[in-house]
């Protein structure tokens, strides 16, 4: 017999399973937009917006015999068999080191302006205290003939590879080695830094330490929990020694400098699983917010539930970038299991697309991903993002779907100044060979000859779009602006046709953003205060937020134009659409015509606008 006080327990065990559930879905809802309404062809994108490729020097250059991966690829596992996917070695690889030119041609065939590579530690530094000049040098051309066409040089120092003599000496377990790879920085930053701006320090630290010392399956190959944790913290800590003796050097104030961080989200494959929920949470602390917040409070703990717990701190930590490199691919689906030995694993939804990688085409998790970066606030540059796609049939959708958010973001209003492809072209996936294509450019490995996929056309349609500055916006230069009727903050309502025989700035504009609120200032001292005595009017609309919000908005930021409220967003949607992004500021003349636009915040192109006023006041 079940007594009536377990059937109670039970039941009471379920209402609390259930609201939490409840609870864990409103706040983390999956995400997923509804692609058949979504038009991919309409994005516009800042007019000085960093569009590059990204490369890696082991993948890419060939010849690396002196680093861990070599020794790696010719080193067996266990059970007698390569630690690659079919035996594979990186060998010759695209042979980068001597086609670098070439390759060059082929960036200024897809349009980009930019291109993220690494140099390798081994070649310039291939014994304890030996410089190689001659690797320097030849890094120091690449830059040149960058530059020579057009292209910004993007450096990565450190991109998962580690001289034989450094990982002898323990690699990155040890903290005493953190300033090997600090003088290494010193010695590229000196021999660059007067022609590169961009500098990467660390590619990854959660992917290089999961691989590396969790899974066991990039070298040294081991599965060590603790260790994942102090090679975690390391690698976060040399970020920040090389951070700020970078920026002590010659060129250091000039130089930006960051850390590259792939979001791989974890969620839950059971969405009423507390126990899918729970790793989920645990996987996204460990890989993603741990970093955030070492940004944020210098705060470092790495805790995996009976396996390492892991707290350290450092102050230095905070202001510690001048940038943050996103690297997004997709997420993973996490199950949990009630054993200690397999408390979780990650499985493929069947609704899924899938990649040839064991990821699925996800953008959503990507605009996820920007918008949880964006919490350190600091500037986004998108260091990789692409798809390895052998049969070429899903390259197109990956490509203009993440392109989407990407876009998406920018309109909301973060700060995203770039976005770079992974990967240029073909090349040595690390532990799975040669067999993932995740090349715009398809490489014969036996010809080096470099081909531009079908599907890679996409990218260069969107970066190269016609319409570029017209900015999403559906009225044009020259229209006759809508008439509005605008109730001003202080109860006053004005029509917008009552300053005709003035000239009329709208400013769209709201709290949450942060393009706004850097815009502001520079429209209240430059715009505001020197215009304001003429035939001039400046009125802030903000998007859909109420009266005491907009109130508090206008007394933060300091503005003394007046502001105009926009509940549905109905005045924005007469100049563009009711989804697209704020922002925005539109010039009208003093006969109502419409004469700039503007999107987003932009120094050279807000002299424009003033020029402009200056003309037709
Ligand atoms: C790495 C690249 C790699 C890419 C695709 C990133 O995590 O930085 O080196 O090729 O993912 O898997």
């Amino acid at each position: 017999m079940i007594s009536k006080s377990f059937i109670k327990f039970i039941i009471l065990l379920l209402i609390v399973w259930f609201t939490i559930i409840g609870y864990l879905n409103i706040k983390h809802p999956d995400q997923q937009w509804n692609w058949d309404k979504i038009n991919t062809e309409k994005m516009f994108f800042p007019e000085n917006f960093i569009w590059g490729t990204s490369t890696a020097a082991h993948q890419v250059e060939g010849n690396n015999t002196n680093n861990n991966w070599y020794e790696w690829e010719n080193s067996l596992n266990q059970n007698g068999k390569s630690n690659i996917h079919n035996n594979d070695k990186s060998g010759e690889a695209a042979n980068h080191w001597d086609m670098y030119r070439d390759d060059i041609s082929l960036m200024k065939e897809l349009g980009v302006n930019a291109y993220r590579f690494s140099v390798e530690w081994s070649k310039i530094v291939p014994k304890e205290g030996l410089i190689d000049e001659n690797a320097l040098d030849h890094y120091r051309d690449v830059c040149i003939a960058l530059i020579d066409s057009g292209l910004t040089p993007v450096v990565t120092l450190h991109h998962f590879t580690n001289p034989i003599w450094f990982e002898k000496l323990g690699g990155f377990e040890k903290e005493e080695n953190i300033d090997h790879f600090i003088e290494f920085s010193e010695i590229v930053f000196n021999h660059l830094s007067d022609i590169v701006k961009y500098w990467c320090t660390i590619n990854e630290p959660a992917v290089y330490v999961s691989q590396g010392y969790f899974y066991g399956v990039f070298p040294p190959g081991k599965k060590d929990p603790k260790l994942a944790g102090i090679v975690m913290r390391n690698l976060l800590f040399t970020h920040i020694k090389a951070f700020h003796h970078l920026k002590g050097l010659e060129n250091g104030e000039i130089a930006q400098i960051g850390l590259v961080k792939n979001i791989t989200q974890f969620d839950p494959l059971r969405r009423w699983h507390l126990l899918d929920w729970y790793f989920s949470k645990i996987l996204n602390d460990i890989f993603t917010n741990s970093t955030i917040d070492l940004f944020l409070n210098g705060k470092f703990n790495f805790y995996l539930p009976g396996m390492v717990n892991i707290s350290d701190s450092n102050s230095n930590a905070i202001g510690s970038a001048d940038f943050i490199g996103l690297n997004y691919y997709s997420r993973w689906h996490v199950k949990g299991h009630l054993s200690p030995t397999s408390p979780f694993t990650f499985e493929k939804r069947k609704q899924d697309i899938q990649t040839d990688m064991p990821y699925s085409i996800y953008p959503e998790g990507f605009y996820k991903a920007l918008n949880d970066i964006s919490k350190l606030n600091i500037p986004i540059i998108v260091t990789e993002n692409g798809i390895a796609d052998d049969k070429d049939d899903r390259r197109e959708t990956f490509i203009n779907r993440y392109l989407y958010a990407l876009n998406k973001s920018i309109d909301d209003g973060m700060d995203i100044q770039g976005y770079f492809y992974w990967s240029l072209m073909d090349n040595f996936e690390w532990a799975e060979g040669y067999s993932m294509k995740f090349g715009l450019y398809e490489v014969d490995f036996n010809t080096q000859i470099r081909k531009l996929r079908n599907g890679s056309l996409a990218f260069k349609r969107a970066i190269n779009r016609n319409g570029y500055d017209e900015r999403g916006y559906i009225v044009s230069i020259g229209d006759t602006a809508p008439d509005l009727s605008l109730d001003l903050i202080n109860d006053t309502n004005v029509q917008l046709s009552d300053y005709l025989g003035k000239v009329v700035v709208l400013q769209f504009t709201a709290s949450w953003c942060s393009v706004c609120i850097r815009e502001m200032p520079h429209l209240e001292n430059d715009v505001w205060q020197k215009f304001k005595n003429d035939d001039f009017v400046l009125i802030g609309i903000d998007r859909d937020e109420p009266i005491q919000v907009v109130k508090a908005f206008k007394r933060k930021t300091g503005i003394t134009y007046p502001i105009a409220l926009d509940p549905g967003a109905k005045h924005f949607s007469k100049f563009a659409h009711v989804n697209a992004g704020i922002t925005r500021n539109v010039v009208i003349d003093k006969n109502g015509k419409i004469v700039f636009l503007t999107r987003l915040f932009d120094e050279q192109e807000f002299q424009k606008m003033i020029e402009k006023i200056k003309k037709i006041i």
